[in-house]
């Protein structure tokens, strides 16, 4: 069975990360998923354990599971590692190699293969700020599944909704 990371951060999409779960699980990975604070906010982490059969990693400070950091034993446990839903935030702190929490302590730990699917107000998307940190993860070879157009979560039309699922799991299996 293959180990993937998937890092679930916050934005609203965080529930479609629910799903994405039991596809990858359908197609045999075995699922580690880490979330931030903020994604705890709108979804609960025991969804994701019950979901993924795996503990969540929430918090970089807590008991880990062996004496190893919990961040660098799973940074190096799986090969790819997949941000679903990306938030401006997240990315930002990507794209700066921050590791102010357990999700992106993993993040920069982790070597292998990246894909970054990002979800968030239009606005956002295409701040100035957010291109620039694409474009620098892009630069490093970070793989970006790409937002489309349609009805956001702030109650209008525009790009900034998580690509379609069924898309990104193509790309997570295309390697
Ligand atoms: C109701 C609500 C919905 C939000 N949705 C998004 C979103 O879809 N994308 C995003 O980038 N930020 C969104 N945010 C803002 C983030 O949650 C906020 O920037 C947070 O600090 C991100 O933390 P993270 O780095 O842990 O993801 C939302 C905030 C609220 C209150």
């Amino acid at each position: 069975m293959k180990d993937i990371l998937l890092v679930v951060t916050g934005s609203i999409a965080a529930y479609k990360a629910c799903e994405f779960t039991r596809l990858l699980i359908k197609e045999g990975f075995n699922v580690h998923v880490a979330m931030t604070e903020a994604a705890t906010k709108f979804v609960g982490e025991v969804t994701f354990r019950t979901l993924s059969r795996n503990p969540v990693y929430i918090d970089q400070f807590a008991q880990p599971l062996d004496w190893r950091p919990e961040h660098v034993a799973l940074a190096e446990l799986c090969e790819t590692a997949i941000v679903l839903p990306a938030s401006a935030d997240f990315i930002a702190k990507m794209a700066y190699g921050l590791a102010d929490d357990g999700p992106s302590s993993v993040m920069l730990a982790h070597r292998g293969r990246k894909i970054v699917a990002p979800a968030m107000n239009d606005g956002m998307w295409e701040a100035p700020a957010t291109k620039e940190n694409i474009q620098k993860l892009q630069g490093r070879g970070v793989e970006v599944v790409y937002p489309t157009e349609g009805e956001l979560a702030c109650g209008k039309a525009g790009l900034g909704r998580l690509a379609p699922l069924e898309d990104i799991l193509k790309i997570v299996k295309g390697k």
